[in-house]
């Protein structure tokens, strides 16, 4: 086990350089099976979701090539055979290989993906739209086996606009026989990276980034470079770690308007900011107004920063109210919270946060990868030490957060237990 060890109480002031967007990255590297010539994608992000992808994409054959950030994938003579559960279990984006071989090879064998245990996270609008383009889904167990005679293009309205799904739906579409249309799709920034990513090697997407979505079918696809988007999340951690202790904290690498919801927010609280081209500057305020927030689909409120701003909810004063709409299991961060002096009631989806509480130093779990970065956030703040266990959790989505947050003054260390 991995924990991580923080000394609380001491202020952040520099800059922090954000990487390569992990919800991005995890499903450009399984989209890339899809061309039979070498891609390169830069800008990926070193953090143990994209080992993990790297392991399937070697286990099937491809030929991976890994420069700083630069990844080269040449899928040209992978083979098509089953994934097994130990390396497909490892994370939620494991089933967007199960997409880009049914679309490439019109068969795949997989077992039900895994992922951070925030909720149930079924899969039946990816299986719906399989099933549109013609594909016949046999389940057994949690394994899943999907054969197409033909992939067509078809109608597929998602009954929610699910980022998985419409990746998913896309990943099968782009070598159909005809036109696809995604109705009610998710708009989040990191769909439309992956449908750049996809017509960059030749396929014909439009719409991606609106709640339609058209792909028109082709036959082959080639070689491309493209670039992961700044990460988002990580953006807004970095945010909500300079409005706890920024003296100030400069973000740098980011696209602001992808973060608009968290800006808007922080300024209701009366968090000053300096928001540029490509960066942010926040500095820590004494007193903050509370707020009301609901997560919700890009461009609403991301779930992805509920716990995130959890954390900085404690610090305002009154009652701040946090509604969380996409996940039923997201508050395991909670007890934690609380535990380190945080005033904090569940009322079935919503938390109702009293603040100001000062946080002091205890020991916690990261349970979860964003539950972990609300217990970091929370440990850079609190009065004394903050041990938080099983941070394999964070590791899988935050690119050196030890040494990015120590490189602006945070007094914390990793240490393998
Ligand atoms: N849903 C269904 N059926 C489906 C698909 C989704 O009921 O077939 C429900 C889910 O249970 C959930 C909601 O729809 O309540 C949204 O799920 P979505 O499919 O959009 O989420 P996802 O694709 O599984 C991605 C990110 C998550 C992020 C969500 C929402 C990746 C690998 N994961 O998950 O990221 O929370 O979109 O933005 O892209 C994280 O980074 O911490 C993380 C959990």
């Amino acid at each position: 086990m991995k924990r991580i060890r923080i000394e609380g109480g001491h202020q952040l002031k520099g800059t922090i350089r954000i990487s390569g967007a992990k919800n991005s990255a995890v499903a450009l590297v399984p989209a890339s099976l899809l061309s039979d010539e070498v891609v390169k994608i830069d800008n990926i992000p070193d953090i143990s979701d994209i080992d993990a992808l790297n392991e399937i994409l070697k286990y099937l054959g491809a030929k991976v090539k890994k420069e700083g950030s630069l990844m080269e994938i040449d899928s040209s003579s992978i083979e098509n055979k089953e994934i097994p559960e130990e390396i497909s279990k490892k994370l939620r984006a494991s089933y967007y290989f199960m997409s880009s071989l049914l679309g490439k090879y019109k068969h795949v064998e997989m077992y039900f993906p895994g992922g951070c245990s925030i909720g149930a996270r079924p899969i039946d609008q990816t299986l719906k739209g399989y099933r549109a383009l013609g594909a016949v889904v046999k389940e057994e167990g949690n394994k899943y086996t999907i054969d197409a005679t033909e992939l067509r293009g078809a109608e597929v309205y998602l009954d929610m606009p699910s980022v998985g799904a419409t990746v998913n739906t896309i990943l099968v579409a782009v070598k159909a026989k005809g036109v696809t249309t995604i109705e009610n799709a998710a708009k989040e920034p990191e769909i439309v990276n992956v449908a750049t990513f996809l017509n960059n090697m030749g396929a014909k997407i439009t719409g991606a980034g609106t709640s339609t979505i058209q792909i028109t079918g082709v036959d082959y696809l080639g070689s491309c470079y493209t670039e992961v988007i700044p990460d988002r999340i990580e953006t807004g951690t970095y945010m909500i770690a300079g409005a706890l202790v920024g003296n100030p904290l400069r973000i740098e690498n980011i696209i602001p308007e992808h973060v608009d919801s968290l800006i808007n927010k922080l300024k209701e609280m009366g968090v000053p900011m300096k928001v540029e081209e490509d960066a942010i500057e926040i500095q820590a305020q004494s007193s903050m107004h509370r707020v009301s927030v609901k997560t919700l689909g890009y461009p609403g409120f991301p779930t992805d920063l509920q716990q995130p701003l959890t954390t900085l909810l404690t610090q305002c004063t009154g009652e701040s109210i946090l509604e969380e709409t996409i996940y039923e299991n997201r508050f395991k961060n909670v007890p934690y919270l609380n535990e380190m002096g945080a005033s904090i009631t569940i009322d079935e989806k919503k938390l109702h946060i009293e603040g100001p509480t000062p946080l002091v130093g205890k020991e916690v779990e990261a349970t979860d990868l964003r539950a972990g970065a609300c217990l970091i956030l929370a440990g850079l703040k609190a009065e004394g030490e903050t041990v938080v266990n099983n941070v394999e959790h964070v590791l899988r989505g935050y690119e050196n957060i030890v040494e990015k947050l120590s490189s602006v003054g945070a007094k914390m260390e990793i240490e393998e237990i």
